[in-house]
């Protein structure tokens, strides 16, 4: 087995390059198909090749990095994650799972070791989901998972998915053959920061991703009458910002006790027309439930609707709840956790099993092949916030943890 270190100095060097592509006073804000964000692209494609990988960008906008491995037929292992960032997010969300798999290549190219199996690195688009409120656009289309919504898609400025893939060097109207064949990948291995507490509270340095949680997602329109907030006495009004608010705390309610679902969010909220002296006919909510039960997200769709229909009865106005999104939790295979146990074991780093509670590419891309995920710690449990941090120590700790895995999987597969 070879022994090779991946070198924490340029690994911390290039996350902070990165770091510096669409950074603001706010926060960072590489949203998915800005220009910041094809200025992270050109900056990632760069160090792949000077790694040694020869690059291509799929139909989906996804960046595929390859270098041939020593056995001619083999399917390829993969690594990579997302470079795009929510707004006003931090700079290790994705981010370091694409240096780390960059600086992994790298590593084994300056001690000439060259695998059995190919090597990829991925760079996936739209992740986040920020442009469209559609999420792990990039991998689901590498999973062959897109669903009509996708190709209908209007983000809030108008654009179709169509013509920002095209500004990222995808092809829409080909999007299917991005879609891979389940004998191309032998695994995918994702390197990505816990984005919650437990590893920084308990100063295990190394988490293993059991699972990945499912999402439900919903837009909902609460239909009122707007009216002059001087003139409109209180008991005729029907006001949409008050019944809104009435299901914000509800939706809270679902979670909060644990009883129906892990965790439960009122993301965004629109009054219309959003004038002080107006009373607000109509409010636009965004939310989502999340679970690694999908009977979890069910049951909480129910209760989302029986507190709507409460909600209008007593307030005598109108919600429609549109079901936007459902994402499937996905388990780690037991082969694959334990793989990462080894490779941490092997870097004489402490590990624990923990589920994670943030979405990946991974879930998508675990449908076509052998999956598994690493986590390093977040500074008190900080993420999508310009206050996200994880020590150099740690990010080379998960990078060095992530080359280990990728020489076991090239010896096991
Ligand atoms: O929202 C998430 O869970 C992920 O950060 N996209
Ligand atoms: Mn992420
Ligand atoms: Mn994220």
């Amino acid at each position: 087995m070879p022994n090779v270190r991946i070198n924490s100095s340029r690994l911390n060097q290039t996350l902070q390059d990165l770091g510096r592509i669409g950074e603001t006073p706010e926060g960072m804000q590489r949203i998915a198909f800005s220009p910041a964000d094809i200025e992270g692209r050109e900056y990632a494609i760069s160090l792949m090749r000077q790694a040694g990988l020869e690059t291509r960008i799929d139909p989906a906008g996804n960046i595929i990095g390859r270098k041939n491995g020593t056995v001619p037929g083999l399917p390829a292992i993969a690594m990579g994650s997302h470079t795009d960032t929510v707004p006003r997010g931090g700079k290790y969300d994705g981010a370091l799972g694409v240096m780390g798999a960059i600086e992994c290549v790298q590593a084994l190219a300056d001690n000439n070791v060259t695998l059995r199996h190919p090597v990829e690195t991925l760079i996936f688009t739209n992740e986040e989901g920020t442009r469209f409120h559609r999420w792990l656009i990039g991998s689901r289309a590498m999973a062959g998972m897109l669903e009509p919504e996708d190709f209908t898609a209007i983000d809030d400025d108008g654009v179709t998915l169509s013509t920002r893939m095209a500004d990222i060097g995808g092809d829409f109207s080909r999007v299917a053959e991005a879609a891979r064949k389940p004998d191309e990948l032998a695994a995918y291995l994702e390197l990505h920061i816990e984005q919650g507490p437990t590893l920084h509270q308990s100063g295990i340095p190394i988490g293993v991703v059991t699972g990945i949680t499912g999402r439900a997602v919903f837009e909902v329109e609460v239909i009122g009458t707007a009216n002059h907030a001087g003139t409109t006495p209180m008991p005729d009004r029907r006001d949409a910002l008050v019944s809104a608010s009435r299901l914000v705390l509800a939706v809270n309610r679902l979670a909060a006790d644990l009883e129906t679902c892990r965790v439960a969010t009122v993301g965004s909220i629109q009054a219309h027309p959003n004038a002080i002296n107006v009373v607000p006919g109509r409010v636009s909510i965004g939310l989502e439930f999340r679970d690694l039960s999908m009977e979890a997200l069910d049951a909480a769709e129910a209760e989302l609707r029986q507190a709507a229909a409460e909600i209008c009865q007593a307030d005598g106005l109108e919600m429609e709840i549109l079901r936007h999104r459902f994402s499937s939790s996905v388990p780690v295979q037991e082969d694959m956790q334990s793989l990462v146990e080894e490779a941490a074991n092997l870097a004489g780093l402490g590990h624990t099993r923990l589920p994670s509670g943030a979405g990946h590419d991974a879930q998508a891309i675990a449908t076509i092949t052998n999956m598994a995920m690493l986590f390093v710690p977040s500074t008190d449990g900080i993420s999508h916030a310009p206050q996200e941090y994880s020590t150099p120590q740690e990010c080379a700790d998960g990078a060095q943890v992530l080359l280990q895995l990728l020489i076991l999987a090239d010896e096991r597969l």
